[in-house]
């Protein structure tokens, strides 16, 4: 099984950005964190991080045929990207949607995603733990289809 992990814009900042929000976990930490769980899975995953709205559609593209499942932080391009949505919806690769943060309980512009519609779910709130409990659930869901 292959799995897609998407980190979207800013996130490459983590460690330094916003720790009262984010922590001061880095990204390289979360990585390091999913590619032990992958293991552990006995999944292949490889992961990905893009500042760029295009790049993003693009890797979601690149999904198609070969990998079975996503797993992406699309970051602040949750609230109001369009295409990001309609590339998730395109491919019909099974994704969930992944925040480090309760985006449900900051700023009103944070609490609607235009992606969670097209997502199989979404995991917000438990930092980094989001990403392990999306790839478990992406998991979970692909060996039980
Ligand atoms: C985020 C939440 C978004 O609102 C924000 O723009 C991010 C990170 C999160 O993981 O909590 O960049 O996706």
């Amino acid at each position: 099984m292959r799995i897609l992990i998407i980190h979207g814009p800013n996130l490459n900042l983590l460690g330094t950005r916003e720790t009262s929000i984010y922590g001061t976990e880095r990204l390289s930490d979360i990585d390091a964190k999913c590619l032990a769980l992958a293991k552990e899975l006995g999944i292949d995953v490889e992961i990905s991080q893009s500042n760029s709205e295009g790049e993003i559609i693009n890797l979601i593209h690149s999904a198609r045929g070969t990998f079975d499942g996503i797993v992406i932080n699309p970051g602040a391009y949750t609230h109001y990207s369009y295409a990001i949505r309609d590339a998730l919806a395109a491919v019909s690769v099974p994704a969930v949607e992944v925040h480090l943060s309760n985006i449900y309980a900051r700023e009103e512009f944070r609490q609607k995603s235009v992606t969670a519609s097209v997502v199989c779910g979404q995991i917000t709130g438990f930092g980094s733990n989001s990403y392990l409990l999306g790839i478990r659930a992406i998991v979970e869901l692909l060996r039980n289809a």
